[in-house]
C-alpha cells in the first residue's frame, strides 16, 4: 500500500463503472419540414410524437424552412454536417430540393422523402399519401354531381409542388373527360392566400363546385365566395383533401357541414417514426410507403372527428404518463445516485478504518522494536558508565601513585643536586670534576623528568597556572639549545640556530617555554640520524 490516494482512485474508477448510469446516446433523426404553422402538419407532428414515445433511443430534431427554398437547402445541409442518424424530408419545391436531398443520400445519411415527392429516385424511402389517386378520386366523386359543362374552380396548392401537379392530374383523370370548364387559382396551400385570389374571380355564378388542393383553401375560397354572396355557397359544392383532425381543420369544417366532403391524405407522421426506427435497426424497408385515401363526407367526418378526438385524448394521457414516468425516473437515479455515493463513502470510511488499522499496527510493532532497543542501549549505557567510572577510578589511583613517587623521589634528588653542586664549585681541579658534571647533569635531567610527571598532574588537576614575563626570545632560544650541544656532537648531528632578527622581546612562561623547546629538541634528537642537521630558526614577523 505505498499509495493509498492512487489506490483509492482506482477503487473509486472501479466502483463507479459498476454501479454508474450508463446511458447510450440517443439516434437523431432530423426532420426538415418545408412548413410548420397548418393544421395538417401540427397533426403530422402530433401522429410522429405519439409514435416516437414508444421508444426511448431516438432524439428527433425539426427544422422549419418556412416555404424558403434557401431555408430549406440551408438546414438541410446543416444535418449533413451534423452527420444526422436519419433524415426526413417534406420538400417545399420538388426540383429546388432534389439536388440537396440526393447529397445527403449519396453521402450515406438514410433518407426518408415524406408528403411531398423529389424529382430523383435517390432516396432511402418515400413515405405519403397518394396525391394523384387522391385527384382522381375526388374527380369521380366531382363528375357524379355535375351536370354536362359545369364550371369547376380549381385552387391549386403551388404549381412546383409535387402533390398539387398529382392532384390536378388524378382530378382531370377522375372526371373521365367530363366536358367541364376549370378556372384556376392558386393558394398556395394557404387558407388567406386561396381566400385572396377566388375573391379576385370575377364571377362566381356559375361556379358548380370548387375542389381545392387542400381543405384550408376550401375553406378560403368558400370564404370568399360567402363575402360577396352567402347564398350562394350552398349551391357550391366545395371539395378539399386532407380531411385533417384539429381545430379549423378538414374534419371539422366536413363535419360542420362547410365543406361537402374532403379526400383523406394521411400525414404518415407515425409510420415516418416506425421507417426511420427500421432503418435504425438496420431492418429492410420498402422504397415506398404509399399510404391509403379514403371520401371523408359528413357522417365519416363526425366518427373520425370523435376517434381523434381519442386519440388527442390518449395522447395526452400518454404524455402525463410519461412525465410521472420521467419524475419517477429522475427520483429513481437520484435515489440511485445517492446510495452510490452512500456506498462509496462506506467504501472509503473502511478503506481508511483497515489502513489506519494496518498502519496503527504497524506503529506499534516498531514502538516495542524500539522500545527494546532503548533498553538495551540504555544497559549499555550503564555498563559503560561503571566502566568508565572504574577506569576514572584506576587512573587516578595510577596517577597518584606516580605523583606520590614523584614528590618522594624529587626530594632526594634535590639533596643529591646541592652537595653535588657544592662539590663542583669547591672543587674545580679535581680529577673527579667530570664525573661530578656528569653526575649533576643527569641529576638535573632526572629532576626535569619529575618536574614535568609532576606539571602533568597539575595540568589535570587544573592547577596549573602561568607566570609571565618579557624575555628575548632570541637570546632565550639560544640558551635552551645551548643544553644539546653535547647531544648533538656526540651524535655528530649538524645543529645550527638562525635567526632573522637580533632581538624580540615577547611576554612568555618562560619555564613552561623551556619545556616546549626542550621537549621539541629532545624529539628532534631523538629522530635524527647520526650525521643528520636540526636547524631552529626564527623569522622575522613570527610574534
Ligand atoms: C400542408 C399541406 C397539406 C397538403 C400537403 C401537401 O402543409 O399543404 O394541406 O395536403 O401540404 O404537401
Amino acid at each position: 500500500m505505498k499509495n493509498p490516494v492512487a489506490f483509492l482512485l482506482v477503487f473509486y474508477l472501479l466502483l463507479s463503472s459498476c454501479t454508474g448510469v450508463k446511458k447510450d446516446e440517443p439516434y437523431v433523426i432530423a426532420f426538415s419540414q418545408c412548413m410548420m404553422d397548418d393544421v395538417w402538419r401540427q397533426a403530422m407532428l402530433l401522429e410522429m410524437n405519439i409514435e416516437a414515445s414508444n421508444y426511448d433511443n431516438i432524439r428527433i430534431v425539426i427544422a422549419d424552412a418556412k416555404e424558403s427554398n434557401e431555408t430549406q437547402i440551408k438546414q438541410i445541409q446543416q444535418f449533413i454536417d451534423q452527420k444526422v442518424d436519419v433524415l426526413i424530408i417534406s420538400p417545399n419545391q420538388s426540383d429546388s430540393i432534389t439536388p440537396i436531398a440526393v447529397e445527403a443520400y449519396r453521402k450515406g445519411i438514410p433518407t426518408i422523402i415524406v408528403d411531398r415527392k423529389i424529382g430523383s429516385e435517390e432516396y432511402t424511402t418515400y413515405v405519403g399519401g397518394d396525391s394523384y389517386e387522391i385527384g382522381r378520386i375526388a374527380g369521380e366523386y366531382a363528375s357524379a354531381f355535375l351536370p354536362e359543362n359545369a364550371t369547376i374552380a380549381e385552387v391549386w396548392g403551388t404549381k412546383l409542388s409535387s402533390p398539387a401537379q398529382e392532384r390536378h392530374l388524378g382530378f382531370i383523370n377522375g372526371l373521365k373527360k367530363k366536358n367541364v370548364n376549370i378556372k384556376t387559382v392558386v393558394g398556395n396551400w394557404r387558407r388567406e392566400i386561396a381566400k385572396k385570389e377566388v375573391s379576385q374571380l370575377e364571377d362566381f355564378n356559375d361556379i358548380d363546385l370548387v375542389y381545392a388542393h387542400n381543405d384550408v383553401m376550401a375553406l378560403g375560397a368558400r370564404e370568399a365566395i360567402s363575402e360577396r354572396d352567402s347564398a350562394l355557397v350552398s349551391k357550391i359544392i366545395f371539395l378539399g383533401v386532407d380531411a385533417a383532425f384539429g381545430k379549423g381543420a378538414g374534419l371539422e369544417a366536413v363535419a360542420n357541414g362547410l365543406l361537402n366532403a374532403s379526400f383523406l391524405y394521411p400525414t404518415g407522421g407515425d409510420q415516418v417514426i416506425r421507417v426511420a426506427m427500421k432503418i435504425l435497426n438496420k431492418e429492410q424497408t420498402d422504397k415506398k410507403y404509399i399510404l391509403n385515401t379514403a371520401v371523408v363526407e359528413k357522417n365519416t367526418a363526425r366518427t373520425l372527428l370523435l376517434q381523434s378526438d381519442q386519440l388527442i385524448n390518449y395522447q395526452n394521457r400518454i404524455e402525463q404518463q410519461k412525465r410521472n414516468i420521467d419524475m419517477l425516473f429522475q427520483k429513481f437515479s437520484m435515489l440511485r445516485h445517492s446510495l452510490f455515493l452512500i456506498l462509496s463513502l462506506l467504501a472509503l470510511l473502511l478503506f481508511f478504518a483497515i489502513y489506519i488499522f494496518y498502519i496503527n499496527r504497524k506503529i506499534n510493532k516498531k514502538n516495542k522494536q524500539l522500545h527494546i532497543k532503548n533498553k538495551e542501549s540504555e544497559e549499555q549505557k550503564q555498563k559503560l558508565i561503571c566502566l568508565n567510572e572504574k577506569i576514572e577510578q584506576v587512573t587516578s589511583q595510577k596517577l597518584q601513585f606516580f605523583t606520590n613517587v614523584s614528590h618522594e623521589v624529587r626530594t632526594p634528588l634535590t639533596l643529591i643536586v646541592g652537595p653535588l653542586e657544592k662539590w663542583i664549585k669547591s672543587t674545580p681541579e679535581s680529577p673527579l670534576l667530570s664525573d661530578l658534571k656528569l653526575m649533576k647533569k643527569n641529576a638535573d635531567r632526572l629532576m626535569r623528568v619529575i618536574n614535568q610527571l609532576l606539571d602533568f598532574r597539575k595540568i589535570e588537576n587544573n592547577k596549573m597556572g602561568l607566570t609571565i614575563s618579557q624575555v628575548d626570545i632570541v637570546a632565550f632560544t639560544e640558551n635552551v639549545m645551548s643544553l644539546f650541544e653535547d647531544l648533538a656532537k656526540s651524535k655528530e648531528i649538524c645543529y645550527e640556530f638562525v635567526s632573522e632578527i637580533p632581538t624580540c622581546q615577547i611576554w612568555i612562561d618562560q619555564d613552561k617555554m623551556e619545556k616546549v623547546l626542550t621537549n621539541l629538541l629532545s624529539n628532534a634528537f631523538k629522530f635524527t640520524a647520526v650525521g643528520g642537521k636540526i636547524s631552529v630558526q626564527i623569522k622575522d614577523g613570527c610574534f
